[in-house]
């Protein structure tokens, strides 16, 4: 099962912004846990980052009829970025939502996602280990 992860804008600072709420680590410690994970689960994983819009849309064109599953987590994208909504709505395989923070329970505005009504599922607020779930979660999809 290949599954392609998604983090956009800003997700590239993890480990230089607000380490309260995004912990200490950086996104190159992400992925290397990504990658350990995957191979735990036995799912074939592919990270990717980017902090330019127009290319986080093309991964998700790319992952059309490629990927068996995505973990996205589109950073601040998330809560207003429609073209992100449009890429992913011809997605017709499961995927994943993942938020390092807790959304709902910080501003107002970030409790907003675009990516809401595709049925996707939605991990907010566990860190790194929310990755994990994501994965366990597709996972647990396979045909
Ligand atoms: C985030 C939450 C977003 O609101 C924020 O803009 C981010 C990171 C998270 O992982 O908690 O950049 O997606």
């Amino acid at each position: 099962m290949r599954i392609d992860v998604l983090n956009g804008v800003n997700l590239d600072l993890l480990g230089k912004r607000d380490p309260g709420t995004y912990g200490d680590s950086s996104l190159q410690d992400l992925e290397t846990q990504v990658y350990a994970w995957a191979r735990e689960l036995d799912l074939q994983v592919r990270c990717r980052q980017t902090n330019h819009e127009g290319e986080y849309v093309e991964f998700i064109h790319h992952a059309l009829g490629a990927a068996d599953g995505l973990i996205l987590n589109p950073g601040a994208w998330t809560h207003y970025s429609w073209a992100i909504r449009d890429a992913l709505e011809p997605f017709a395989n499961p995927f994943v939502e993942v938020h390092l923070s807790n959304v709902d329970e910080r501003e107002e505005w970030r409790r907003f996602s675009v990516l809401e009504g595709l049925g996707g599922m939605r991990v907010v607020g566990k860190g790194f280990d929310g990755y994990r779930e994501a994965l366990a979660l597709l996972g647990g999809q396979r045909a």
